[in-house]
């Protein structure tokens, strides 16, 4: 592009598509409304009364020309609309094998943390061609995350998790915006993305800057987990989680491994994937969602658990449950 940014560059695999789509909108937009003035004025100046014209025996309807107004229309609607729907679904469904990303808005900054238990305010480093996963929630208020030269923007709402995902193309810093009013500061809640290739941003996690300690380390941990799954661990014992979810004393709770991403009956006969709002649901207000077969006999852990220990937890449930002990 040419040096006057009237466009924010192009570095996600989304960017190219959604230009496209939004320069045939504005495309079609201004082929709609540049006509219809020229054919105004021409019909003024035509039938104006000082013009001869013909003005006999006016015609009343023409089926083909209404058929033809009507058809071109719909036709170009329908294409625009299952056009964005394709796009939209791609952009709403991440793919398999993302790299998760877990991100915390507060008034008024932007908090991530790796599953490595790298953390970092106000920046995101991802690697380059490699699809990432962010999963989102706010301390507070509704905050959006944007990332313009990603073409990817999300609303960030207490009290429950939304997801984002995109694949940077380009390595490159860029711009990192709240997108939605939240305050005094909203319009100084920015930062930036820092895209890199896989070796940098693997060199970047494991320097040894605000990485959760190794203290976190749990002894009898049958696999291997990340740090910011140990860190969970670690509220998990804490909290007293074990003395009711371990597998001797399952008839007073649910076990926990193997839950992440099963279905989950409850005693309402409703279904659930355990998903990452499902867990937090679960610890947040389990009266809520009584597992088929159990008494509602947890307390809320609300209030108890700040967003960061809550996103540990949910990383340690996700971890055991699955038998290689990464996060999927
Ligand atoms: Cu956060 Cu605007």
């Amino acid at each position: 592009m040419w040096d006057f940014p009237f466009f924010p560059e192009q570095a996600s695999t989304f960017a190219q598509r959604v230009d496209l789509l939004y320069f045939v909108l504005v495309g079609l937009s201004l082929l709609f409304a540049g006509i219809l003035p020229f054919v105004m004025l021409y019909l003024i100046v035509k039938y104006h009364r000082s013009m001869k014209a013909n003005r006999q025996n006016p015609v009343n309807s023409s089926l083909s020309l209404e058929l033809t107004w009507s058809i071109i229309p719909l036709v170009l609607a329908l294409v625009v609309f299952f056009w964005s729907a394709w796009l939209y679904l791609d952009m709403t469904r991440p793919p398999p094998d993302t790299l998760e990303v877990y991100v915390i808005g507060k008034q008024w900054m932007w908090h991530a943390q790796h599953p490595s238990g790298k953390r970092e305010n106000n920046e995101l480093h991802v690697p380059v061609g490699q699809p990432v996963k962010l999963i989102m929630t706010s301390q507070d208020v509704i905050h959006s995350f944007y990332i313009p030269a990603f073409r990817v923007k999300q609303d960030v709402v207490p009290g429950r998790y939304t997801v984002m995902w995109f694949e940077a193309t380009k390595e490159g810093e860029y711009h990192l915006f709240c997108a939605e009013y939240c305050g005094t500061e909203h319009s100084r809640m920015v930062g930036r993305v820092v895209a890199m290739s896989l070796a940098d941003y693997q060199r970047w996690l494991t320097a040894e800057t605000d990485v959760i300690g190794p203290a976190a380390a749990g002894q009898d941990t049958p696999v291997q987990l990340e740090p910011m799954a140990l860190a969970g661990q670690q509220i998990f014992a804490q909290q007293g989680c074990a003395s009711c979810h371990r597998l001797e004393t399952n008839v007073r709770a649910p076990v926990l491994e193997k839950l992440y991403g099963s279905t989950v009956r409850l005693d309402t006969g409703e279904t659930f994937i355990a998903d990452e709002n499902y867990i937090r649901q679960s610890i947040l207000d389990p009266a809520s969602q009584v597992v088929a077969g159990f008494e509602p006999i947890m307390p809320t852990y609300e209030d108890q658990l700040t967003e960061d220990q809550l996103l540990q937890l949910i990383a340690y449930i996700k971890a055991i449950g699955n038998p290689d002990g990464s996060t999927p």
